[in-house]
């Protein structure tokens, strides 16, 4: 179990504000799959680190709160406000199929520049692969040679969780964050085995098809009271069984799958329109990439993991039963076409059929020239601050799955039956207030009459 510090109260007004530990000592961030996102992530921090480069695009790094009235002028940056370990107290291992170190993963990935990469290679490469658990019948494009052996998925989850204190032992971490940056994964229905823990554990002893990798290096990072973070749309912690043990070991959860490129904008967008009251016929999203992630995506399987995250947001923004005229008949429709040239730089293509007064007809075209691990990088950090900010906070720890953070995701995780909210500008009200809200800061609704009393 991961050790406890000394609480102190930092709420500027502690009668309101919640317990949050300092956070002492060193943040071990734990990644299965050690692919682009995981060491553009790594390689950017030891940049930063270093001198050389800027955070940019993290909230935890870059980003200010505003606090109190406007006429206050206060808006400190968000490190300062909260609590968060420091870049330097970062340190790092991960599991993948292959053998490369994170130097020889990160050229092969071809996100960042050889010179970039030449600047951080002593770091990089100290940074080896753990062997992993791993399946093909849940990620067919795949396959390597770096894979534990066991009898059991339970044998399995056992080496992962011998994995993670050998790992505590040797960085000299006192807190550790796990991250899945691993592949997508084949999809998979909630079903038997995954509504408790006693039930999923039995699955783990019976090899039960219905325990993907994912869930094993899940249940391990739970069991040691470690959070877990799922950059994938894989089930992974969304089932009961996960939710029941974050509770239990006080390991917050969160996820699914990191929002990116254009589901990002889509989230940027789609507010935008239903603000305004614009009519939506139909949005037609198309991209073609072709990294490893795009070639795991060919595979239909894979694709519906991720069709089923994408298709999400739009239902969930427009909220077509409060406006069936604007939105009851949209046709949406989301292509990933996997095409090598590409690599990480993917091009994503959206056409958009809108609707105005008195019905008549407009279009927008969006081509967005991304690259995909270079928006992903910094939520891989924000996220392992965060996570591990949740898990010294009194009010957070042992809530289970932190619905604050759905701003980093295309599938945000919720409590049973509450819908996700998918707004990105709701998202980030929400952070933010959670965050004011720790503090015994007021929340801030943009009300505004106290200005004109
Ligand atoms: N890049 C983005 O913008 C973005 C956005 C949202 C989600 N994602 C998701 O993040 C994940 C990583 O993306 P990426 O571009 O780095 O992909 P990638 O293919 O470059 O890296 C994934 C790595 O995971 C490894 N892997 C697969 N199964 C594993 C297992 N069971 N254990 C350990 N390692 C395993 C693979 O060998 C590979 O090295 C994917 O699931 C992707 O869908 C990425």
């Amino acid at each position: 179990m991961a050790t406890r510090q000394k609480s102190v109260k930092t709420g500027k007004k502690p009668k309101t504000g919640s317990e949050i530990q300092v956070p002492k000592g060193k943040l071990g961030v734990m990644i299965p799959g050690m692919g682009a996102v995981a060491t553009t992530f790594v390689a950017g921090v030891e940049a930063v680190r270093k001198g050389f480069a800027t955070p940019i695009g993290s909230l935890t790094q870059m980003g200010t709160i505003r606090l109190g009235r406007r006429t206050e002028s206060r808006a400190p940056k968000v490190n300062e406000f909260v609590p968060l370990a420091g870049l330097n107290d970062l340190v790092f291992t991960g599991w993948d199929i292959f053998e490369d170190d994170m130097h020889a993963a990160a050229s092969n990935a071809g996100v960042l520049e050889r010179e970039l990469l030449d600047q951080v290679k002593p770091f990089l490469s100290s940074i080896k692969p753990r062997k992993a658990v791993f399946d093909r019948n849940y990620v067919k494009r795949l396959d390597g040679p770096n894979v534990k052996k066991g009898k059991t998925k339970m044998d399995l989850a056992e080496q992962v969780r011998q994995d993670i204190r050998d790992f505590k032992k040797s960085s000299g971490a006192s807190r550790l964050v796990t991250i899945w940056c691993g592949s997508t994964e084949t999809f998979i229905e909630p079903g038997e085995a995954h509504q408790s823990v006693k039930a999923f554990e039995k699955a783990l002893t019976q090899n039960d098809e219905s325990v993907a990798p994912s869930m094993i290096y899940a249940y391990a990072s739970l069991m040691e009271a470690v959070p877990f973070a799922n950059g994938a749309p894989n089930l992974t912690v969304d089932i009961p069984a996960m939710h029941e043990l974050s509770r239990r070991n006080e390991a917050p959860i969160c996820g699914k799958d990191f929002k990116t490129g254009q589901t990002l904008i889509k989230t940027i967008l789609a507010p935008g329109f239903k603000a305004r009251l614009l009519g939506l016929s139909g949005w037609y999203s198309t991209n073609i990439l072709g990294n490893r992630d795009g070639e795991v995506l060919d595979d239909p399987g894979s694709f519906k993991t991720k069709e089923e995250s994408k298709l999400g947001v739009l239902e969930h923004i427009l909220q077509p039963r409060l406006y069936p005229e604007l939105y009851g008949k949209i046709f949406h429709k989301v292509r990933i076409n996997y095409y090598p040239p590409r690599g990480d730089n993917k091009e994503g293509w959206d056409n958009i059929d809108i609707f105005g007064w008195l019905g008549y007809p407009m279009q927008i075209k969006v081509d967005f020239l991304c690259r995909d691990s270079i928006l992903a990088a910094p939520i891989v950090l924000d996220l392992v601050l965060f996570l591990d900010l949740a898990q010294r906070t009194s009010e957070l720890r042992d809530i289970g799955v932190q619905e604050w953070l759905s701003f980093y995701f295309k599938s945000p995780m919720t409590a049973p039956g509450l819908y996700p909210e998918h707004d990105l500008f709701i998202q980030l009200m929400k952070l933010k207030n959670t965050l004011r809200h720790l503090r015994g800061e007021e929340l801030i609704t943009h009300l505004g009459l106290e200005y004109y009393d």
